[in-house]
């Protein structure tokens, strides 16, 4: 059972009053979902509207449990605490987090109710998945709950260094929280290795390699958690990937091979396509990418009549002040390049505030010479990986932020760090410029990678992980006749 902020479809309306279901955004969806699929998973999350009370249900053989948010909720659980206090934080401060008591309370109320609710639903000693940052107070609270469950965590985004970390006035309470799993999954190695750093700073408790050995109830700086036998928690990286093969079908069909072509053609079949696809999020530096491609413009080193950039910019989050203010300066950007540089029959910068389905993005990955991940921050970028995958041709350049995790196994592509602007032109200018002997290299390299680690894979590890570190309940039933 998946147990994540949201389920893998949201609520939409149309016009006419009519209610309907679409993807949910982001990688942890697109992640998890075929998993779950094969797997005829149960599933509980919100919907994405507030106070929208809905029954369970299936979806193509996915057992849905949708959980209520009440508008005062969604506020200051998921907007507030989730995105305007964890999420700058998680990723290193690069907007100010907000630290709000009343927020916090709602934090802490909301993983309660995701708590019971999986209490109610789990199987007797079923295994439960905990997903990302919205609900890292759930494994204690489901332990609290169902101590027959093995119950993992991973979470999709950093963790950051124990000297950001401990602003946090809650960092104890979060800590405990994720202690309540059995295994708790990070991305990068560099993520596993802060959180037991805070581990062993917050409650002096002795951690091995990836282990964490929990003292007795009430030892040392440790909760007294009642009852609960001594045990130990593992805290390891397991990069996620994508469903690389639903990639490659796609990008071998003849209509999505046509659409990259028309898709070409209409930006008016420039000899360079550069492409940028995010959430419109302030992590991903969309703004440094344009000041990068604007210098090139201006310096004569890209001209407007043969190189475009086009950026998919998909709404996110679009209360929460911080994003509405990025929105804005990302908008006047697009204006002010677009008004030196774009002529009567070129735009410099393609800019697109939608989401696309699935084919569209693969048309258009196959359409872009250059692909642009600039981020500041990210847990693993998934877009870097679905790139790659949808290059069945061998060609196109990957430029990929350091910062991102997928730079951990994308070594062949162009890794650049985003804030040394001089470096991410030359960056560009290198793929511009590649002949295409070395594109078909790296690209053939990068593509071993993502084929070999795709997402069935991820979820493997991570559930065999899981049931070494707390073997079936048959198992350990036999080890405690023994
Ligand atoms: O991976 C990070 C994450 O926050 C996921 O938890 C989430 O599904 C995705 O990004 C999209 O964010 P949101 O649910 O806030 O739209």
């Amino acid at each position: 059972m998946v147990v994540s902020n949201r389920l893998p479809v949201d609520r939409v309306t149309a016009h006419d009053g009519t209610p309907s279901w679409k993807p949910s955004p982001g990688g942890l969806v697109t992640a998890l979902e075929p998993v779950m699929r094969r797997n005829h998973g149960a599933w509980i999350g919100w919907t994405g509207v507030a106070d929208d009370p809905i029954e369970p249900f299936e979806s193509d053989g996915l057992r849905l449990f949708p959980l209520t948010l009440s508008e005062q909720e969604v506020e200051q659980y998921y907007e507030g605490f989730s995105n305007d206090t964890l999420w700058p934080l998680y990723h290193d401060v690069i907007a100010q987090p907000k630290y709000a008591r009343e927020w916090w309370e709602a934090y802490s109320r909301v993983n309660e109710r995701f708590a019971d609710r999986a209490a109610e639903v789990a199987e007797q000693d079923g295994t439960v998945w905990v997903q990302d940052y919205q609900l890292q107070l759930v494994p204690r609270l489901l332990r609290e709950r169902r101590p027959d469950l093995t119950i993992g965590f991973f979470n999709h985004i950093p963790f950051p260094a124990y000297g950001l970390y401990s602003q946090l006035p809650w960092r104890q309470q979060i800590v405990e929280g994720l202690l309540g799993a059995d295994l708790i999954g990070f991305q990068r190695r560099a993520d596993a290795g802060n959180f037991l750093r805070a581990v062993r700073r917050l409650f002096h408790m002795p951690t091995t390699h990836n282990r964490v050995e929990l003292l007795p109830a009430g030892a040392g700086r440790w909760p007294n958690s009642g009852s609960e036998k001594p045990r130990s928690v593992v805290a390891r990286h397991f990069p996620i990937s994508i469903d690389t093969k639903a990639y490659v079908d796609l990008a071998s069909s003849e209509a999505v091979r046509r659409r990259a072509e028309e898709i070409r053609h209409d930006l008016g079949d420039p000899s360079t396509i550069m492409l940028g696809v995010d959430r419109l999020d302030y992590t991903k530096g969309i703004g440094h990418r344009f000041t990068a491609y604007a210098e090139l413009l201006a310096e004569g080193k890209l001209d407007v009549n043969d190189t475009v950039l086009m950026q998919v910019a998909s709404p996110s989050r679009e209360r929460v002040e911080s994003y509405k203010a990025l929105r804005d300066e990302i908008e006047l950007t697009v204006g002010r390049v677009n008004g030196d540089y774009g002529t009567i029959r070129h735009s410099a910068i393609s800019y697109l505030h939608h989401g696309y389905p699935r084919e569209e993005m693969v048309a258009m990955f196959l359409a872009a010479d250059i692909m642009l991940v600039t981020a500041l921050r990210d847990g693993m970028n998934l877009v870097a990986k679905e790139y790659v995958a949808s290059r069945v041709d061998d060609d196109g350049v990957l430029v990929l932020s350091e910062f991102a995790g997928a730079a951990d196994e994308l070594k062949q592509a162009l890794l650049v760090n985003p804030h040394d602007i001089e470096g991410v032109k030359r960056a560009i200018l290198h793929a511009v410029h590649m002949p295409r002997s070395e594109r078909r290299q790296r690209m053939r390299a990068l593509r071993a990678r993502v084929v070999e680690h795709d997402v069935a894979r991820w979820s493997q590890d991570f559930l065999d992980a899981l049931a070494v570190i707390r073997p079936s309940a048959s198992t350990r039933e036999l080890a405690e006749t023994d």
